[in-house]
């Protein structure tokens, strides 16, 4: 996620401004700016790339005010470039604003502002929001009241920081969804989007609320809610140290991104559902190439391959549309046979595994047309497609992939939808699946409830010599990835296998100690999967389902079970199977004392063969 930096007091508020944005570096980002008020104007200096192009542009051309506002981007809507990097003018250069989130609604709202003879700079959503405060400034009343007014006209998750040139030493900002916390000093205050970009300069801070506004100034903080009424000030004391708050104050990235699924599947939303019940994917192939295409092939690695499986899963089941899913490394020297109407997709967090951008130029060369579900915009893998889809999963920092993944599946989800939206599928209502999926964040947040029974689970199976994942349909898909999870950072060998495989085989590893773990969220399969769990007992092998069951079947049938309320539809309640998954990986590798963030032998991107 981008960073967010402002200062107001007696140092040089560029200085601090930079240094906290050093201090958000460890959230990935892509280009990075300042916006600072020197006399009656405002500066802005911003560069693509890393901090270091920004400092280099300000050691030649040095600014010095005490009021500054600073952004570090991850790209979303539009690439990383000088242009697209933040802060942005509004469109008389009076006002700067810097910006974290989506707003959904900017299309509609650019279109409102070139039609009053409006031109823009960049290609963000973010100078959109500019020039909208700007246009409500010129309304009359204060930079708070003109921002009040704007964000009303908004839809979608953002943190905004603004300044103007007609309020000297006065920083405004407005918070739904996206973080945005205040830091309270002597004679001087501060803004960040993330507590590190604090600590070195205060410990007393308060974090804004949904809806909330700030007016800053140097000795004064005032907050306001959407109605304008006041807002008691309530600053807390926080003595994490700087890597803690990193992590947010968990102990382990991949923890904390577990928990941020809700929010990723929200960011992930933003902006492709249109306010008539329709999906809105942009740059995208036209819809004359959707009625075209005759065969999907997906390729990626790893937890992106798992990904890829559920999108087989849904354009099979939904569209009747033929899928192949390939490791990447197979696929390039497999010598596929492909179809020439056939589209072929990339899934890749990085967007830099070498497999995968192997197997992407293979495809080039045959012509065949390329589509990329990439979380870092820019990346090898994303410029070289003919499309791309951000995730906007935000930086994923954990060599285990977590949130990247269930963001992967909702863009998956997203692109058949759209796919039904063109070929006019029958039977299909894109607009109950897209209500569902708005409620998918409230239900994966239901679901991060489970977290004090799996870490007790944890206790009990931490060590269990072998694990098998087991399911049928999406649970099985399912099942591969949460024990990707449990090798990957617990070390702990699994058997990951359709259920009805069992008797072919695997049943053969089952004894006493070895614990089976089934998802079973597909009403149409309940039976089978009571069978099979029973086939495990049988041998004395130790059963946990992760279920959202609600005949009591799967419960009554296992040994132990991490249950959650199911959403309308099987397809969405296996995807949200995978944080009990997750957790469980999580907290076994932690009682194991096994290094989680980095675990052995394994990187978090795979550049090499
Ligand atoms: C998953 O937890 C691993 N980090 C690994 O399997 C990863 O998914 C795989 O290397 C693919 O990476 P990518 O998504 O960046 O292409």
């Amino acid at each position: 996620m981008c960073g967010i930096a402002g200062y107001i007091g007696q140092r040089n508020a560029v200085e601090v401004a930079v240094d906290q944005l050093r201090r958000l570096e460890y959230r990935g980002y892509d280009s990075a700016g300042v916006a600072v008020q020197v006399g009656s104007e405002i500066e802005i200096v911003k560069k693509a790339g890393t901090i270091r192009f920004l400092t280099e542009e300000l050691a030649s051309n040095p600014k010095d005010g005490r009021c500054a506002i600073g952004h570090s981007r991850w790209a979303t809507h539009g690439g990383p470039t000088d242009a697209n990097a933040h802060p942005h003018f509004d469109q008389d250069q009076h006002i700067a604003l810097i910006h974290n989130g989506i707003i959904e609604n900017y299309a509609e709202l650019k279109d409102e502002m070139i039609a009053r003879g409006h031109t823009f700079r960049s290609q963000t959503d973010s100078e959109v929001a500019a020039y909208v405060i700007g246009d409500e400034y010129r309304h009359g009343g204060t930079l708070l009241d003109a921002v009040r007014r704007a964000v009303r006209r908004f839809r979608g998750a953002y943190a905004l920081v603004v300044v103007s040139d007609s309020e000297p030493e006065t920083i405004v900002a407005a918070r739904n969804a996206s973080p945005l916390i205040i830091g309270f000093g002597e004679g001087e205050n501060l803004l960040a989007s993330d507590i590190p970009a604090l600590l070195p300069y205060t410990r007393s801070v308060m974090a804004l609320e949904e809806g909330h506004l700030a007016e800053i100034t140097r000795d004064t903080v005032k907050i306001i809610d959407g109605d304008g009424h006041h807002v008691p000030l309530a600053p807390q004391h926080i003595d994490w140290d700087i890597a803690a708050a990193e992590r947010g104050g968990y102990d382990h990235f991949m923890l904390k991104e577990i928990h941020e699924q809700p929010e990723v599947i929200r960011a992930c939303l933003a902006g492709r559902i249109d306010g008539k019940g329709g999906v809105r994917l942009e740059g995208v192939f036209s819809d004359n190439v959707w009625n075209e295409i005759d065969r999907v092939n997906i390729i990626a690695c790893g937890t992106a391959y798992h990904a890829g499986l559920m999108g087989k899963h849904l354009f099979e089941k939904l569209l009747r549309l033929p899928t192949d899913v390939y490791y990447s490394s197979e696929f390039r020297y497999g010598d596929p046979v492909l179809s020439p109407r056939s589209l072929a997709i990339f899934v890749s967090q990085s967007g830099e595994t070498a497999d995968t951008l192997a197997a992407l130029r293979l495809c080039k060369s045959r012509r065949i047309r390329t589509l990329g579900i990439v979380n870092v915009v820019g990346s090898s893998i994303a410029r070289e497609c003919d499309r791309t889809i951000a995730t906007q999963a935000g930086p994923e920092i954990s060599v285990a992939s977590t949130k990247a993944y269930t963001a992967q599946v909702i863009v998956l989800s997203l692109l058949a939808l759209h796919i039904a939206q063109v070929q006019e599928t029958p039977g299909l209502r894109v607009a109950d699946w897209l209500s569902e999926l708005q409620l998918l964040p409230g239900h994966a947040a239901k679901v991060l409830e489970v977290e004090e029974s799996v870490k007790a689970l944890a206790e009990q199976l931490k060590d269990m010599p072998l694990c098998f994942f087991l399911g049928r349909g999406a649970d099985a898909y399912v099942g591969y990835e949460g024990a990707l999870k449990l090798k990957e950072i617990a070390y702990i060998p699994t058997q990951e296998s359709p259920a009805g495989e069992m008797k072919h085989g695997p049943l053969a590893l089952i004894q006493a100690g070895v614990v089976s773990l089934f998802g079973a969220t597909d009403p149409a399969t309940t039976d089978k999967v009571v069978s099979n769990i029973k086939e495990v007992q049988a041998r004395s092998g130790t059963v946990l389902a992760v279920t959202s069951d609600t005949t009591g079947a799967i419960k009554k049938a296992a040994d132990l079970v991490i249950e959650f309320a199911p959403t309308k539809f099987d397809f969405l309640n296996a995807l949200l199977s995978v944080i009990p998954m997750q957790l469980l990986a999580y907290y076994v590798a932690k009682l194991n004392g096994c290094s989680i963030d980095q675990p052995r032998n394994l990187a978090k991107s795979v550049t090499v063969e």
